[in-house]
Protein backbone atom coordinates (compact mmCIF):
# COMPACT_ATOMS: atom_id res chain seq x y z
CA UNK A 1 0.00 0.00 0.00
CA UNK A 2 2.86 2.46 0.42
CA UNK A 3 2.65 2.79 -3.94
CA UNK A 4 -0.63 4.14 -2.99
CA UNK A 5 0.18 7.79 -2.95
CA UNK A 6 -1.27 10.20 -0.38
CA UNK A 7 -3.80 12.27 -3.01
CA UNK A 8 -5.20 8.80 -4.23
CA UNK A 9 -5.91 7.94 -0.64
CA UNK A 10 -7.46 11.25 -0.23
CA UNK A 11 -9.33 10.89 -3.31
CA UNK A 12 -10.82 7.76 -2.29
CA UNK A 13 -12.03 8.96 0.53
CA UNK A 14 -13.32 11.93 -0.50
CA UNK A 15 -15.72 9.59 -2.66
CA UNK A 16 -16.15 6.91 -0.19
CA UNK A 17 -17.15 9.58 2.82
CA UNK A 18 -20.32 10.74 1.99
CA UNK A 19 -21.51 10.66 5.77
CA UNK A 20 -19.89 13.33 7.96
CA UNK A 21 -15.60 13.71 7.95
CA UNK A 22 -13.89 11.86 10.77
CA UNK A 23 -10.45 13.72 11.83
CA UNK A 24 -7.76 11.50 12.35
CA UNK A 25 -5.88 11.96 15.99
CA UNK A 26 -1.65 10.57 15.17
CA UNK A 27 -0.92 8.74 18.18
CA UNK A 28 2.29 9.13 19.89
CA UNK A 29 4.35 6.81 19.05
CA UNK A 30 6.10 6.02 22.19
CA UNK A 31 5.59 2.19 22.66
CA UNK A 32 7.84 -0.29 21.57
CA UNK A 33 7.38 -2.95 19.28
CA UNK A 34 7.75 -5.82 21.61
CA UNK A 35 8.17 -9.08 19.38
CA UNK A 36 10.90 -9.94 16.88
CA UNK A 37 11.02 -12.16 13.99
CA UNK A 38 10.50 -15.63 14.67
CA UNK A 39 10.33 -15.81 18.77
CA UNK A 40 8.29 -18.07 20.15
CA UNK A 41 6.12 -18.76 23.11
CA UNK A 42 8.64 -17.42 25.36
CA UNK A 43 8.76 -19.33 28.96
CA UNK A 44 6.56 -18.04 32.00
CA UNK A 45 8.65 -16.39 34.75
CA UNK A 46 7.63 -15.49 38.07
CA UNK A 47 9.30 -12.07 38.97
CA UNK A 48 9.32 -9.63 35.71
CA UNK A 49 13.09 -8.70 35.25
CA UNK A 50 12.07 -5.62 33.10
CA UNK A 51 9.62 -2.51 34.37
CA UNK A 52 5.95 -3.05 32.86
CA UNK A 53 3.82 -0.34 33.77
CA UNK A 54 1.64 -1.71 36.25
CA UNK A 55 -1.15 0.61 35.00
CA UNK A 56 -0.58 0.17 31.03
CA UNK A 57 -2.09 3.47 29.64
CA UNK A 58 -2.53 3.73 26.19
CA UNK A 59 -1.61 7.65 25.05
CA UNK A 60 -4.35 8.82 22.46
CA UNK A 61 -5.43 5.67 21.34
CA UNK A 62 -6.87 5.05 17.86
CA UNK A 63 -10.22 3.28 19.69
CA UNK A 64 -11.03 3.85 23.03
CA UNK A 65 -13.82 0.58 24.07
CA UNK A 66 -15.55 2.04 27.70
CA UNK A 67 -17.66 0.00 29.86
CA UNK A 68 -18.86 -1.92 27.01
CA UNK A 69 -21.33 -4.93 27.32
CA UNK A 70 -23.08 -6.96 24.66
CA UNK A 71 -26.03 -9.28 25.50
CA UNK A 72 -27.57 -12.02 23.30
CA UNK A 73 -31.65 -12.33 24.01
CA UNK A 74 -30.83 -10.94 27.27
CA UNK A 75 -27.74 -13.09 28.13
CA UNK A 76 -24.63 -11.20 28.95
CA UNK A 77 -21.96 -12.14 26.78
CA UNK A 78 -19.60 -9.10 27.02
CA UNK A 79 -19.02 -7.84 31.00
CA UNK A 80 -18.09 -4.24 30.88
CA UNK A 81 -14.99 -4.18 28.80
CA UNK A 82 -12.32 -1.67 28.77
CA UNK A 83 -9.82 -1.32 26.57
CA UNK A 84 -7.78 0.58 24.37
CA UNK A 85 -6.07 0.32 21.62
CA UNK A 86 -3.03 1.80 20.33
CA UNK A 87 -2.68 3.39 16.67
CA UNK A 88 -0.02 1.73 14.06
CA UNK A 89 0.01 -1.37 16.35
CA UNK A 90 -1.22 -5.22 16.30
CA UNK A 91 -3.48 -5.96 19.54
CA UNK A 92 -4.48 -9.90 19.89
CA UNK A 93 -7.53 -11.00 21.28
CA UNK A 94 -6.93 -14.23 23.24
CA UNK A 95 -9.10 -16.73 25.71
CA UNK A 96 -11.24 -19.97 25.92
CA UNK A 97 -13.93 -20.75 22.82
CA UNK A 98 -16.98 -18.55 23.93
CA UNK A 99 -15.44 -16.27 26.16
CA UNK A 100 -16.74 -13.07 23.69
CA UNK A 101 -13.73 -12.35 21.07
CA UNK A 102 -15.62 -12.40 18.12
CA UNK A 103 -18.45 -10.77 19.74
CA UNK A 104 -16.17 -7.80 20.98
CA UNK A 105 -14.81 -7.64 17.14
CA UNK A 106 -18.67 -7.42 16.15
CA UNK A 107 -19.19 -5.00 18.73
CA UNK A 108 -16.32 -2.75 17.25
CA UNK A 109 -17.57 -2.87 13.73
CA UNK A 110 -21.60 -2.76 14.79
CA UNK A 111 -21.90 -6.10 13.37
CA UNK A 112 -23.48 -7.44 16.46
CA UNK A 113 -26.25 -4.81 15.36
CA UNK A 114 -27.00 -7.15 12.89
CA UNK A 115 -27.97 -10.30 15.24
CA UNK A 116 -31.77 -9.88 16.12
CA UNK A 117 -31.97 -9.86 19.47
CA UNK A 118 -28.47 -8.44 20.24
CA UNK A 119 -27.71 -5.59 22.25
CA UNK A 120 -25.04 -3.95 23.32
CA UNK A 121 -24.28 -1.06 25.95
CA UNK A 122 -21.18 1.65 26.40
CA UNK A 123 -19.07 3.38 24.69
CA UNK A 124 -16.72 2.77 21.70
CA UNK A 125 -14.60 5.63 20.52
CA UNK A 126 -13.03 5.99 17.08
CA UNK A 127 -10.76 8.41 17.34
CA UNK A 128 -13.26 11.33 18.59
CA UNK A 129 -16.32 9.55 17.36
CA UNK A 130 -18.51 7.54 19.76
CA UNK A 131 -19.53 4.17 17.27
CA UNK A 132 -22.58 3.61 19.53
CA UNK A 133 -24.05 7.34 19.39
CA UNK A 134 -27.70 7.18 18.07
CA UNK A 135 -26.27 9.87 15.48
CA UNK A 136 -23.05 7.28 13.95
CA UNK A 137 -24.11 5.72 10.92
CA UNK A 138 -23.14 2.13 11.30
CA UNK A 139 -22.54 2.25 7.25
CA UNK A 140 -19.81 4.90 7.88
CA UNK A 141 -18.32 2.89 10.57
CA UNK A 142 -18.21 -0.16 8.52
CA UNK A 143 -16.27 1.82 5.90
CA UNK A 144 -13.61 2.72 8.16
CA UNK A 145 -13.21 -0.72 9.70
CA UNK A 146 -12.05 -3.64 7.21
CA UNK A 147 -13.03 -7.12 8.80
CA UNK A 148 -11.42 -10.87 7.93
CA UNK A 149 -13.08 -14.12 8.47
CA UNK A 150 -11.90 -17.06 9.80
CA UNK A 151 -13.00 -19.27 7.03
CA UNK A 152 -12.05 -17.27 3.38
CA UNK A 153 -15.10 -15.71 1.83
CA UNK A 154 -14.46 -14.34 -1.97
CA UNK A 155 -17.26 -13.38 -3.53
CA UNK A 156 -18.08 -16.41 -5.07
CA UNK A 157 -19.10 -15.83 -9.01
CA UNK A 158 -16.57 -12.81 -8.97
CA UNK A 159 -13.14 -12.60 -10.32
CA UNK A 160 -10.22 -11.88 -8.76
CA UNK A 161 -10.10 -8.32 -9.84
CA UNK A 162 -13.83 -8.21 -9.28
CA UNK A 163 -13.72 -8.87 -6.28
CA UNK A 164 -11.00 -6.57 -5.15
CA UNK A 165 -13.24 -4.10 -7.01
CA UNK A 166 -16.73 -4.86 -5.70
CA UNK A 167 -16.94 -2.38 -2.80
CA UNK A 168 -15.59 0.70 -4.48
CA UNK A 169 -18.29 0.30 -7.21
CA UNK A 170 -20.63 0.22 -4.53
CA UNK A 171 -19.76 3.22 -2.91
CA UNK A 172 -20.29 4.91 -6.50
CA UNK A 173 -16.56 5.15 -7.96
CA UNK A 174 -16.68 4.64 -11.47
CA UNK A 175 -13.17 5.93 -12.83
CA UNK A 176 -11.44 2.61 -14.40
CA UNK A 177 -8.06 4.43 -14.07
CA UNK A 178 -8.72 4.67 -10.03
CA UNK A 179 -10.29 1.01 -9.80
CA UNK A 180 -7.71 -0.15 -11.37
CA UNK A 181 -4.79 1.48 -9.34
CA UNK A 182 -6.41 0.45 -5.81
CA UNK A 183 -6.66 -2.71 -7.21
CA UNK A 184 -3.31 -3.35 -8.04
CA UNK A 185 -2.38 -1.79 -4.90
CA UNK A 186 -4.35 -3.35 -2.66
CA UNK A 187 -3.45 -6.86 -3.95
CA UNK A 188 0.63 -5.61 -3.48
CA UNK A 189 -0.74 -4.51 -0.04
CA UNK A 190 -1.95 -7.75 0.62
CA UNK A 191 1.36 -9.58 -0.45
CA UNK A 192 -0.77 -11.39 -3.07
CA UNK A 193 -0.08 -9.38 -6.64
CA UNK A 194 2.76 -11.64 -7.76
CA UNK A 195 0.60 -14.65 -7.50
CA UNK A 196 -2.23 -13.62 -9.36
CA UNK A 197 -1.03 -11.08 -11.48
CA UNK A 198 -1.67 -12.59 -14.82
CA UNK A 199 -4.98 -14.18 -13.81
CA UNK A 200 -7.29 -11.49 -12.23
CA UNK A 201 -10.05 -12.90 -14.52
CA UNK A 202 -10.14 -16.03 -12.87
CA UNK A 203 -12.56 -16.69 -10.16
CA UNK A 204 -11.30 -15.47 -6.97
CA UNK A 205 -12.23 -19.02 -5.37
CA UNK A 206 -10.04 -21.15 -7.72
CA UNK A 207 -7.50 -19.79 -5.74
CA UNK A 208 -5.71 -21.63 -2.86
CA UNK A 209 -7.10 -21.13 1.09
CA UNK A 210 -4.41 -19.43 1.79
CA UNK A 211 -4.20 -17.17 -1.29
CA UNK A 212 -8.41 -16.56 -0.83
CA UNK A 213 -7.56 -15.06 2.94
CA UNK A 214 -5.11 -12.37 1.24
CA UNK A 215 -7.60 -11.76 -1.06
CA UNK A 216 -10.18 -10.77 1.42
CA UNK A 217 -7.55 -8.63 3.20
CA UNK A 218 -6.84 -7.04 -0.67
CA UNK A 219 -10.96 -6.76 -1.00
CA UNK A 220 -10.53 -5.09 2.51
CA UNK A 221 -7.45 -3.19 1.86
CA UNK A 222 -8.98 -1.28 -1.42
CA UNK A 223 -11.99 0.68 1.05
CA UNK A 224 -8.90 2.15 2.87
CA UNK A 225 -9.77 1.16 6.01
CA UNK A 226 -8.12 2.54 9.27
CA UNK A 227 -8.49 -0.29 11.12
CA UNK A 228 -8.62 -3.98 10.56
CA UNK A 229 -10.31 -6.53 12.11
CA UNK A 230 -9.13 -10.18 11.87
CA UNK A 231 -10.85 -13.00 13.31
CA UNK A 232 -8.81 -16.08 13.64
CA UNK A 233 -7.55 -15.50 9.85
CA UNK A 234 -5.27 -18.24 9.80
CA UNK A 235 -6.97 -20.65 11.61
CA UNK A 236 -7.90 -22.39 8.05
CA UNK A 237 -4.64 -22.37 6.69
CA UNK A 238 -0.96 -24.44 6.68
CA UNK A 239 2.18 -23.24 8.14
CA UNK A 240 3.48 -21.55 5.29
CA UNK A 241 0.23 -19.69 4.37
CA UNK A 242 -0.22 -18.81 7.96
CA UNK A 243 3.44 -16.79 7.86
CA UNK A 244 2.93 -15.20 4.74
CA UNK A 245 -0.48 -13.38 6.58
CA UNK A 246 1.61 -12.64 10.18
CA UNK A 247 4.39 -11.09 7.27
CA UNK A 248 1.74 -9.64 5.49
CA UNK A 249 -0.11 -7.63 8.98
CA UNK A 250 3.48 -6.41 10.28
CA UNK A 251 3.64 -4.35 7.20
CA UNK A 252 0.22 -3.22 7.39
CA UNK A 253 0.30 -1.84 10.57
CA UNK A 254 2.21 0.58 9.45
CA UNK A 255 -0.62 1.88 7.52
CA UNK A 256 -3.41 0.80 10.23
CA UNK A 257 -4.22 -0.52 12.91
CA UNK A 258 -5.02 -4.68 13.54
CA UNK A 259 -6.93 -6.15 16.17
CA UNK A 260 -6.35 -9.90 15.78
CA UNK A 261 -8.31 -12.85 17.59
CA UNK A 262 -6.02 -15.60 17.65
CA UNK A 263 -6.59 -18.87 19.60
CA UNK A 264 -2.60 -19.42 18.71
CA UNK A 265 -0.53 -18.57 21.74
CA UNK A 266 2.94 -18.60 19.56
CA UNK A 267 0.80 -16.40 16.90
CA UNK A 268 -0.24 -13.71 19.23
CA UNK A 269 3.53 -13.62 20.91
CA UNK A 270 5.07 -13.82 17.73
CA UNK A 271 2.75 -10.76 15.76
CA UNK A 272 1.26 -8.54 18.42
CA UNK A 273 2.04 -5.66 20.26
CA UNK A 274 -0.57 -5.99 22.81
CA UNK A 275 -2.15 -8.69 24.04
CA UNK A 276 -5.65 -8.93 25.81
CA UNK A 277 -6.98 -11.85 27.38
CA UNK A 278 -10.51 -12.82 28.08
CA UNK A 279 -12.37 -15.27 29.85
CA UNK A 280 -16.46 -15.85 30.19
CA UNK A 281 -17.25 -12.45 28.75
CA UNK A 282 -14.76 -10.29 30.90
CA UNK A 283 -11.09 -8.66 29.90
CA UNK A 284 -9.04 -10.48 32.56
CA UNK A 285 -5.59 -8.97 31.70
CA UNK A 286 -4.12 -6.52 29.03
CA UNK A 287 -0.66 -5.47 28.14
CA UNK A 288 2.22 -5.22 25.77
CA UNK A 289 2.59 -8.50 24.90
CA UNK A 290 6.00 -9.18 26.18
CA UNK A 291 4.64 -8.81 29.65
CA UNK A 292 1.86 -10.65 29.09
CA UNK A 293 3.41 -13.81 28.33
CA UNK A 294 6.59 -13.60 29.75
CA UNK A 295 5.32 -12.21 33.06
CA UNK A 296 1.36 -12.43 33.28
CA UNK A 297 0.43 -10.70 36.52
CA UNK A 298 -3.21 -12.62 36.75
CA UNK A 299 -3.26 -16.39 37.66
CA UNK A 300 -5.64 -17.04 35.29
CA UNK A 301 -3.77 -15.56 32.07
CA UNK A 302 -0.87 -17.33 33.37
CA UNK A 303 -2.75 -21.07 33.46
CA UNK A 304 -4.30 -20.13 29.99
CA UNK A 305 -1.22 -19.14 27.93
CA UNK A 306 0.81 -22.28 29.55
CA UNK A 307 -2.04 -24.42 28.61
CA UNK A 308 -3.37 -25.39 31.56
CA UNK A 309 -6.89 -24.71 30.27
CA UNK A 310 -8.75 -23.77 27.33
N1 LIG B 1 -25.59 -15.27 17.36
C1 LIG B 1 -25.58 -15.61 18.65
N2 LIG B 1 -26.72 -15.87 19.31
C2 LIG B 1 -26.73 -16.20 20.63
N3 LIG B 1 -25.60 -16.30 21.38
C3 LIG B 1 -24.43 -16.05 20.77
C4 LIG B 1 -24.35 -15.70 19.38
N4 LIG B 1 -23.04 -15.51 19.06
C5 LIG B 1 -22.35 -15.75 20.19
N5 LIG B 1 -23.17 -16.06 21.21
C6 LIG B 1 -22.76 -16.37 22.60
O1 LIG B 1 -21.93 -15.33 23.06
C7 LIG B 1 -20.82 -15.85 23.79
C8 LIG B 1 -19.53 -15.37 23.16
O2 LIG B 1 -19.41 -15.94 21.87
P1 LIG B 1 -18.24 -15.57 20.86
O3 LIG B 1 -18.60 -16.15 19.53
O4 LIG B 1 -18.01 -14.12 20.92
O5 LIG B 1 -17.00 -16.34 21.50
P2 LIG B 1 -15.52 -16.51 20.96
O6 LIG B 1 -14.62 -16.10 22.05
O7 LIG B 1 -15.37 -15.83 19.65
O8 LIG B 1 -15.43 -18.09 20.77
P3 LIG B 1 -14.61 -18.95 19.68
O9 LIG B 1 -13.18 -18.92 20.13
O10 LIG B 1 -15.21 -20.31 19.80
O11 LIG B 1 -14.82 -18.36 18.32
C9 LIG B 1 -20.98 -17.36 23.80
O12 LIG B 1 -21.60 -17.72 25.00
C10 LIG B 1 -21.89 -17.63 22.63
O13 LIG B 1 -22.68 -18.76 22.83
MG1 LIG C 1 -14.99 -16.49 17.70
Amino acid sequence: MDNLNNSLRSSIKDKIDDVSPHPKTKAETDVTNTHTEGDVLPSIKSKPERNFDSELKIENPKLSIQSLKAWFSGKLALKDINLDVKENCITALIGPSGCGKTTLLRCINRMHDLTPSATADGKIILDDLNIYDKQTDPVLIKRRMGMVFQKPNPFPTMSIYDNVAAGLKLNGIKDKNLIKEIVHDSLHGAALWEEVKNDLDKPGISLSGGQQQRLCIARALAMQPEILLMDEPTSALDPIASSKIEELMNDLKKNLTVIIVTHNMQQAARVSDYTAFMYLGELIEFGQTDQIFKYPKKELTERYISGKFG
